[in-house]
């Protein structure tokens, strides 16, 4: 059976969730659900990074010891993807005993390899990034991400030999078709790797939060080269190979921007260096600013996912639910570049998209199916036009998510959802007799329905169950499979349909 196991960065524990990180969540959950959709068997990972400095002076500031910080917000995590309907398979933090023991194993090996040597190091560093920078690359001496100042470091460091692997970098990043998706991200990674590749500092001194470096126990891991490693922790390695290699081959790594050095260089180049030679891909996406009008005073790290989903009285946001959250993520950002957002375009997304066309659809074919049509549902047309509209948006929904383009794929499953409401309008059902002619429209509508609840389950799961359910059919939309369920003609007909309330109320702007 084919694997696909996908990941999200694993988050610092000294920021609570915000809208950036349930952006990259939200899109890693669909991802797996396509995938689990398509019949693979899929293996979602995400967690938290909860060594180094950073979190150390965070857990300091706030007169905790760092374990009690990374405990209290790791959970804050656990908590908000549970709420945003993420079905994560395992959710890893950097201070368990099983991720100690595969960080202590693989670097070991990359030490008896001969790739690991020992210096002194001087340099500038950012805190907030956990890294070191040249002059050139700082501002005034300021970290361009951060704004801040980089302190004079020094320190006895270990070393990695990273410049030995930069043509074999090279080679795959040249070679590998959609290794970085999109395109543009990858030629930054070739930018990246046509530099010269320094070596790097990969251990601490200075500091005790981390994970101890086992030849040398007055070194702890420098916290990227800890983190990175979780990856591979989750899947087995060094505790079950068995297991390490049937998940790891399938790996695709899913990152913001802002992390594209350490995953695609720092990493497969460490990789292989421990002898792994199945190298990840990625899919990396933009940064999410705040624009629009409503959020124009706040920043983006300060708007919590819960905020949106249950609504804030004293913001005035109103209450998207877990379905409007994830589907305004995954339908609206283009995935790649940098995009605002708006409070605004969230509410028009949910009400153009959610209420007036999913909902509207649903609402109006139970209630004409009840009125026209008898005790029982019809079924479909084997030759229907609207036949001939799903299997176009099959195709192009599946595409689309192959390219990694949630937002592209979404517009291909709703363009089946307006085309039969336009379907609908267009027939008039509600004004003929009931009879054979109602009954094929009915029947025609309920199998688009059907076909459109499968292929938007990704991004509206409580939606697409829901209707899946009121429609009359058994089981679960999450347990069917593309293509053969999403092919013409599986509504069965004389099924029993359930009125209800609309799905998705419209919210006021
Ligand atoms: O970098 N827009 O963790 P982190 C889009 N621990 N995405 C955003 C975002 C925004 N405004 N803000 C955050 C770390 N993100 C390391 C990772 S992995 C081995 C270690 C998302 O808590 C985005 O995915 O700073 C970004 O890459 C990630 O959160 C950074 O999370
Ligand atoms: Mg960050």
């Amino acid at each position: 059976m084919s694997r696909f196991y996908i990941t999200t960065p694993i988050y610092y524990v000294n920021d609570v969730p915000h809208i950036g990180h349930a952006y990259t969540t939200v899109l890693v959950d669909a991802f797996a659900r396509w995938h689990n959709l398509l019949g693979e068997e899929t293996f979602m990972l995400t967690g938290t990074d909860e060594h180094g400095l950073k979190i150390a002076r965070t857990a300091e500031e706030n007169g905790v010891t760092p374990l009690d910080q990374a405990d209290s917000t790791s959970v804050r995590f656990r908590d908000a993807w549970e709420q945003l309907g993420i079905r994560n398979d395992d959710f890893i933090r950097t201070t368990e005993p099983r991720h100690h023991a595969a960080v202590q194993a693989l670097m070991q090996k990359v030490y008896d390899n001969g790739w690991i040597y020992s210096d002194t190091y001087e340099g500038l560093y950012c805190v907030s990034c956990e890294a070191y920078y040249t002059e050139d690359e700082l501002n005034d001496g300021n970290c361009k991400v951060h704004d801040k100042p980089a302190e004079q470091m020094r320190e006895e460091n270990y070393f990695f030999k990273l410049s030995a692997f930069a043509d074999q970098l090279l080679d795959y990043f040249e070679n590998t078709p959609g290794v970085v998706q999109p395109e543009g991200y990858r030629n930054e990674v070739l930018g990246l790797l046509r530099q010269e590749l320094r070596d790097v500092s990969i251990s601490r001194s200075s500091i005790d939060w981390g994970i101890p470096v086992p030849w040398d126990d007055d070194h702890v891991f420098y916290v990227w080269y800890d983190a990175l490693i979780n990856y591979v922790t989750a899947v087995g390695y060094g505790a079950d190979p068995e297991r390490f290699d049937e998940w790891w081959p399938s790996v695709h790594h899913v990152l913001g921007k802002d992390i594209i050095r350490f995953h695609c260089v720092f990493w497969p180049a460490m990789l292989l260096a421990a002898g792994i030679t199945d190298l990840p891909t990625y899919y990396v996406h933009g940064w999410l600013l705040i624009g629009g009008e409503k959020m124009s005073k706040s920043k983006l790290n300060s708007v919590s996912p819960a905020q949106l989903i249950d609504g804030d009285e004293d913001q005035g946001y109103a209450s998207f639910g877990v379905d409007g959250f994830r589907y305004h993520f995954l339908r609206d950002p283009a995935f790649g570049p940098d995009s605002d957002f708006s409070y605004e375009s969230m509410i028009s997304r949910y009400n153009t998209d959610l209420a007036n066309q999913f909902g509207n659809l649903l609402q109006r074919v139970i209630t004409v199916t009840g009125k026209k049509c008898g005790e029982t549902s019809p079924a479909p047309n084997p030759d229907a036009s609207l036949g001939a509209l799903a299997a176009v948006a099959v195709e192009e929904t599946t595409a689309a998510w192959a390219r990694a383009q949630p937002p592209i794929a979404l517009d291909a499953t709703w363009r089946l959802i307006r085309e039969t409401n336009e379907y609908l309008a267009a027939n008039e059902p509600w004004k003929m007799e009931p009879g054979a002619a109602v009954d094929a429209v009915m029947g025609d509508a309920l199998e688009a329905l059907r076909i459109a609840c499968i292929l938007a389950e990704p991004a509206i799961p409580n939606g697409a169950q829901t209707a899946w359910e009121r429609i009359g059919l058994p089981g679960r939309v999450a347990d069917q499979r593309i293509p053969d369920d999403t092919a013409w003609g599986g509504y069965p007909g004389g099924l029993t349909l359930q009125a209800g309330d609309p799905l998705y109320p419209r919210l006021k702007g």
